[in-house]
C-alpha cells in the first residue's frame, strides 16, 4: 500500500485529518516537530510517527525518504511548505498541502519545472482554499472560454481555528490579492465591495487575498480574477481600520505577541459546528466588455469538513498515481467535478439571468 507521511499531524486541521485517514485505512505515519505531542497522538491513534523539524535540509530528507507523498498541514505555510517542497524534490515524494496563502501558492509554483522534471506532484491549497472555488473557476471557464474576468465569493459564517487566525496574522503584510492583467495587484482591505447574491440572498462582500486568487488563475488562465467574502459586520469595521494598524501588525515582535494571544483561545471549531456549517460559493466570469456572461454557484458543508475529506481525496488520487508531475491546482489535476468528491457538496448551479445575457450577446 503506498505511503502518506502527515506533518503537522497534531494541529487542530492535521488531528482531524489523521483520524479520517486511520478511520479510510490508510498507510498513514504521524509527523511534526514536537515530541510529546506526536507521542500523545500516537498513544491515541496507534499509528507510527516521526519527529523532526523544518530547519535541517538534511534530516528533512531523510525523514521523507521511503514515503511516496507527504501530506503538510503545518502553518502557517509561509514556514513549512518550501522546506518540504524541497525535501520532497530530493527524494521523489509528491507534495500535497492546505495552504490558503497566495504567496506559498506562487512560491510552490515556481518548483514547476523542477518537479516535472524529477517526476514529483506538487498540489498545493487541497483545504477549502481552494477545492470549491477552483472548481467552480474551472466549471465558469468551460462555460465561457473567452472569459477575461473572473470574480469568485465566499459566505460562510463560522469561528475559524487558531492556527487560521495565526496564519492570518503572519501574512498580516501580504502584499497582493488580485490578478490584474496576469499580474498579481496588491488592493487595501475594504477598497473592492460589493453585494453578491451567494445564494441566500444579497449580502456584502469584501475582496479578501484568499488563495483562491492564485489557483483560479493558473487553473483559468484568466488574467484578471478577484475574490470576495461575506464579511460580518464587526469585521468590516476591523477591516477599514486596517490600513492604520498594518505597519505595526508586520512587525515580527508585534505578531509574536498576537500570535500568543490567539494560542490561548479556543483551538478551533467544536464537531457539532463543524457538521451544522454550511458554506455557500458563487462566481462570475465575463468577457472584456462585459457582453458575455456567465454565472454559477455551489454549496459546500462546512469549510473544516471539506478540507479534511478534499485534503485526503486529493492525497488518495495522488498516492493512485492520477495526478502527472509538476506543480498543479486542484481543479487542474482533478477536473471542476472534484469538489463533489467532498460528501454533501452541491451544485453546480448555473445562473439562468447571467446565461440569458450570455446567449442575447452571442446572438447579436
Ligand atoms: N486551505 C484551507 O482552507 C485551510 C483550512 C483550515 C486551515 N488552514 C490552514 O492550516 C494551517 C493549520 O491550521 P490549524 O487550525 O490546524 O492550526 P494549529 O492548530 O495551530 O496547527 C498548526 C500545526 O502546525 C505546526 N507548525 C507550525 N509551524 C511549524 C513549523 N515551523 N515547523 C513545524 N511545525 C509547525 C504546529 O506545531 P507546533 O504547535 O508544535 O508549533 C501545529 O501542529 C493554518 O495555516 C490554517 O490557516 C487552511
Amino acid at each position: 500500500m503506498p505511503s502518506l507521511l502527515l506533518y503537522g499531524s497534531y494541529g487542530y486541521v492535521g488531528n482531524l485529518i489523521a483520524r479520517e485517514a486511520v478511520d479510510r485505512g490508510l498507510d498513514v505515519t504521524l509527523a511534526g516537530h514536537d515530541r510529546e505531542q506526536l507521542e500523545k497522538q500516537v498513544r491515541e491513534l496507534d499509528r507510527p510517527a516521526l519527529r523532526f523539524d523544518l530547519s535541517d535540509p538534511v534530516a528533512v530528507a531523510g525523514a521523507l525518504d521511503g514515503f511516496d507523498c507527504v501530506l503538510n498541514c503545518a502553518g502557517p505555510f509561509s514556514d513549512t511548505a518550501l522546506p518540504l517542497v524541497e525535501g520532497c524534490l530530493e527524494t521523489g515524494t509528491d507534495y500535497v498541502d492546505v495552504t490558503g496563502e497566495i504567496p506559498v501558492i506562487e512560491r510552490v509554483r515556481e518548483y514547476d519545472r523542477e518537479a516535472t522534471d524529477a517526476g514529483v506532484t506538487l498540489l498545493p491549497s487541497v483545504g477549502f482554499s481552494s477545492i470549491p472555488m477552483d472548481c467552480l473557476a474551472a466549471h465558469l471557464v468551460d462555460r465561457l472560454p473567452e472569459a477575461t474576468h473572473l470574480t469568485l465569493g465566499v459566505d460562510s459564517v463560522r469561528v475559524p481555528s487558531i492556527g487560521s487566525l495565526k496564519t492570518v496574522i503572519e501574512g498580516a503584510e501580504t502584499e497582493s490579492n488580485v490578478y490584474e492583467d496576469g499580474r498579481l495587484e496588491r488592493i487595501e482591505p475594504t477598497e473592492r465591495t460589493r453585494t453578491i447574491d451567494f445564494g441566500r440572498g444579497e449580502r456584502p462582500g469584501v475582496a479578501m487575498p484568499l488563495g483562491d486568487v492564485s489557483s483560479a488563475h493558473y487553473t483559468t488562465g484568466i488574467p484578471n480574477v478577484e475574490v470576495y467574502a461575506h464579511v460580518p459586520r464587526p469585521a468590516r469595521a476591523a477591516l477599514r481600520v486596517y490600513p492604520r494598524l498594518e505597519g505595526l501588525l508586520a512587525r515580527p515582535r508585534v505578531k509574536a505577541a498576537l500570535k500568543r494571544v490567539a494560542g490561548t483561545v479556543r483551538e478551533g471549531p467544536s464537531e457539532r459546528a463543524r457538521e451544522r456549517g454550511e458554506v455557500f460559493v458563487w462566481g462570475e466570469a465575463r468577457d472584456e466588455d462585459g457582453g458575455e456572461r456567465a454565472a454559477s454557484r455551489l454549496r459546500t458543508p462546512d469549510a473544516y469538513v471539506v478540507t479534511v475529506q478534499g485534503s485526503l481525496n486529493a492525497a488518495e488520487r495522488v498516492l493512485a498515481g492520477e495526478a502527472d508531475s509538476g506543480y498543479w491546482t486542484p481543479a487542474g489535476a482533478f477536473g471542476p467535478e472534484f469538489v463533489f468528491d467532498v460528501e454533501g457538496a452541491s451544485g453546480f448551479f448555473d445562473d439562468p439571468t447571467a446565461s440569458t445575457a450570455r446567449r442575447t450577446a452571442a446572438s447579436r
